[in-house]
């Protein structure tokens, strides 16, 4: 009896002494995101290297010593249950092409994409020469826990090399880049394209889900460019096919490039289906002096043509101010507020749309590692009562209903000490 006491105790005497590792170990190594997320330039070269552009999935199971800090981060993050583990190990790709005075607008996207986001990110920046510079300088100034998040590529305006001449010379250069993403990103599998007046109120990974909705035929997503036939643009002065009944806004376009590179599309320029590379420059051909917003309208004809091919999500998705500016319209936002917001025709440049403006210049002025609660939010809800005036200030609580959410996980992820 006493014999098996004695075994009793010496198994008590270990079992302690494992616990005790395991919380040393454990603490040790939630320690480290705070001390290494200062600018070690070793560790943020080994980042760069890490990992790839395309499949580029890590193994949350086997971090290399480079991973560490992307690592730590992830496993300090709860885990979304709505995400599936391989969806959530996907590297996602975000392209943006910036042209002109779009330098300030496009960063102030990226903040808004990284803020929100507790995934990696693969940024392709297509840009014109004079802006490569500034791009790059401004990217590396982030702090690390937030440049760490993502990972980038600038390039320059390009086009297939045998139609370059002619795509320059017929379109504004980089109005029509995005058309050729598929073909000169022939390596991605999937990519979320946005125009630089794109504002992310929550995470880019919620709208990179719906690449998992796709059914079969499905390769593109994007929102109806009006909500309201009557009053949308295209039903009224369209002189060419669009999709569906108020066609769509391409400011938004999530797509599998896999599936646009492997279809043959249906078109009504010959009549057998074409591949995406060799149907651009005949529809250009054919439609150019009817389209009026450019590689906008292409994309309407081509998903006239191939309505299977669409997915559509809704409006609070790409909410513009066409959604409120003759009174509110788009109903899934007045529902659960506005996810990603449009501020297109310059509205956060102008005095035209206060509401919009605002929102933009609260995510411009942020700055990283401040409190996005009171550094963020609230300032916001302070400018948005002053634009009460406006048709789009009367809705105002729907421009601030899910960044309210988004801004507390902020709040929680940022690391303490900073
Ligand atoms: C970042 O992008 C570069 C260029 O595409 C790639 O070589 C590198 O592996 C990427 N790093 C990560 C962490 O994704
Ligand atoms: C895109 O489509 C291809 C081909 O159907 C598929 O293998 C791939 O998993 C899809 N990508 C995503 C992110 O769903
Ligand atoms: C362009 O618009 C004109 C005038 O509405 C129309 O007659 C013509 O058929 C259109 N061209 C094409 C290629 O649809
Ligand atoms: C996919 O969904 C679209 C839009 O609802 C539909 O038109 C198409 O037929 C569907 N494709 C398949 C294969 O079910």
């Amino acid at each position: 009896m006493r014999r098996y006491l004695r075994v009793l105790l010496v198994c008590m005497v270990f079992a302690l002494i494992s616990v005790l590792y395991v919380f040393s170990q454990l603490a040790s190594s939630l320690e480290t995101p705070a001390g290494a997320s200062g600018s070690d330039p070793q560790q943020r070269a080994a980042f760069h290297r890490g990992g790839s552009a395309h499949g580029g999935r890590k193994a949350p199971g086997k971090p290399g010593p480079e991973d560490q800090h992307w690592y730590n981060r992830y496993i300090m993050r709860k885990p979304d249950s709505a995400e599936s583990g391989r969806a959530r190990d996907e590297l996602m790709h975000l392209a943006v092409v910036a042209c002109g005075q779009r330098l300030q607008e496009t960063l102030t996207m990226l903040k808004s994409a990284v803020l929100f986001s507790g995934r990696q990110l693969h940024v392709h920046i297509f840009a014109e020469d004079q802006l490569h510079a500034s791009f790059k300088e401004a990217l590396e100034m982030w702090p690390a826990p937030f440049r760490s998040r993502l990972n980038y590529t600038v390039y320059p305006i390009t086009f297939p090399a045998e139609n370059a001449k002619e795509w320059k010379k017929l379109f504004k250069p980089c109005a029509s880049q995005r058309l050729f993403l598929p073909i000169i990103l022939k390596e991605v599998d999937s990519l979320l394209y946005v125009d630089t007046d794109i504002l992310f109120l929550r995470p880019v990974e919620d709208m990179w889900a719906f690449l998992a909705r796709f059914n079969s035929s499905q390769m593109a997503a994007m929102a109806p460019e009006h909500e309201d036939p009557r009053i949308a643009w295209y039903s009224r002065f369209a002189r060419h096919p669009y999709y569906g009944k108020t066609g769509i806004n391409s400011g938004v376009m999530l797509m599998n490039m896999t599936r646009i590179r492997q279809k043959l599309f249906k078109n009504d320029m010959t009549p057998v289906a074409l591949k995406w590379e060799d149907l651009l420059m005949p529809l250009l051909q054919k439609y150019k002096l009817n389209i009026t917003w450019g590689d906008q309208d292409l994309l309407n004809i081509i998903f006239h043509h191939n309505p299977e091919s669409l997915f559509v999500f809704p409006c609070q998705w790409n909410y513009r101010p066409d959604h409120c500016i003759y009174g509110s319209n788009c109903v899934p936002a007045e529902q659960e507020g506005v996810f990603i917001l449009h501020g297109n025709r310059g509205v956060y440049h102008d005095e035209k749309q206060p509401a919009f403006r605002a929102v933009y210049e609260a995510i411009q002025k942020f700055k990283f590692g401040d409190d996005p609660v009171h550094s963020l939010l609230g300032p916001l809800e302070e400018r948005l009562l002053g634009t009460t005036h406006t048709y789009c200030g009367r809705v105002r609580h729907l421009f601030t209903k899910r960044l309210a959410q988004s801004v507390t996980t902020v709040h929680m992820d940022t690391p303490k000490g900073r």
